[in-house]
């Protein structure tokens, strides 16, 4: 439903997206994951037709974006990651003004605005004017506007940027709901956690370029194989690196001012064992704990490794 073919964005010599190979197949939540700045904006406004790719191919739903933008159109709901609101526009009239761009058939216009407004959790909002809803519900709103033509593609930049946590709970639930419909929906985030409950797929975009694409199912289980152990102890000077690095487990060991933090891949008997090596080898250990591994640090590290860049 979605593929795109060696993407480029370069603005001067800045390459904003740099060679991007995506295929999103019907029916796929797939989350696009990046820092501030890495280029999600950019990759999906070239996949909406905003901004033209320097480079390469993007296709929605067979139509390409440089030569049928109409068709893409058509094919898509974007909800971009700012937006203003109308006012003087109640939210029926703001769906409707929505449906006449988008030359809905006006027979069902009303019928889908109320099923829509229902699935975002706005049906006792339909008469209040647009400007007088919170952020949260606006950001619902714009996306029952999205739906109005009923796109098979959803493309969604940060839609829960600036919520607080329980509004961010609500747009997730939207998602998962909008996901249930069947819609292929491409989604921007720059918190994976954020995505592990709505996403199938996910894309870690860094600088650019796509490092890392995984099922979220994949990512998650692969997590929980590796821990990041913190450890602080005396030890003469060299004893604790020479002692990690024998370690075949130990992927990383990230030397601090007050200890030293380990990427590890053993079991827990494994972990239990190195802790004794320490001890045995000279080391005081007075800290040796588990610490919350963040999973997308983790893929970006793992991603790393696969580059030899560490
Ligand atoms: N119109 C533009 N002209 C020049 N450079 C741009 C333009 N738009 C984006 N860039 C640059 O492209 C890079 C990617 O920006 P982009 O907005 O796509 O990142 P992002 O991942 O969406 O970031 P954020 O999380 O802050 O929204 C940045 O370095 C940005 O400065
Ligand atoms: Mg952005």
């Amino acid at each position: 439903m979605i593929l795109t073919q060696n993407l480029c964005k370069k603005y001067g010599r800045m390459v904003a997206i740099n060679e991007m190979n995506l295929s999103i197949s019907t029916g796929t939540v797939f989350g696009l994951v990046g820092e501030n700045g890495a280029g999600k904006t950019t990759a999906l406004s070239m996949l909406s037709t905003l901004s033209m790719p320097t480079s390469g191919y993007a296709y929605i739903n067979g139509y390409e974006v440089s030569r049928d933008p109409r068709s893409v159109r058509q094919s898509i709901g974007y909800m971009p990651d700012s937006f203003g609101v109308y006012d003087e526009l109640t939210v029926m009239e703001y769906l409707r003004f929505f449906a006449d761009c988008y030359r809905v058939d006006r027979r069902i216009v009303k019928r889908r605005a109320e099923e829509l407004l229902e699935r975002v959790n706005l049906t006792e909002k339909r008469h209040t004017y647009v400007n007088a809803l919170s952020r949260g519900m606006q950001q619902r709103l714009e996306i029952a506007r999205c739906l109005m033509h009923d796109p098979a593609v959803l493309i969604l930049d940060e839609p829960a940027s600036g919520l607080d946590p329980k509004s961010r709970l609500e747009m997730r639930g939207v998602l998962q709901n909008l996901r249930d419909m069947g819609k292929t929906i491409l989604i921007s985030s720059h918190i994976l956690n954020e995505l592990a409950e709505v996403a199938d797929e996910v894309g870690i975009l860094r600088k650019g370029s796509l490092v890392v694409i995984a099922a979220i199912q994949v990512m998650l289980q692969h997590s929980s194989a590796y821990r990041t152990i913190w450890i602080q102890g005396f030890a003469p000077h060299g004893v604790m690196k020479r002692l990690l690095s024998q370690d075949q487990h130990v992927l990383e060991v990230c030397e601090q001012p007050d200890g030293w933090e380990v990427l590890y891949a053993g079991t827990l008997a494994q972990q239990a064992e190195l802790l004794q090596r320490l001890v045995q080898g000279g080391v005081v250990v007075s800290q040796f704990r588990e610490q919350p591994t963040d999973i997308e640090q983790l893929f970006l590290r793992l991603s790393a490794v696969q580059e030899g860049t560490w």
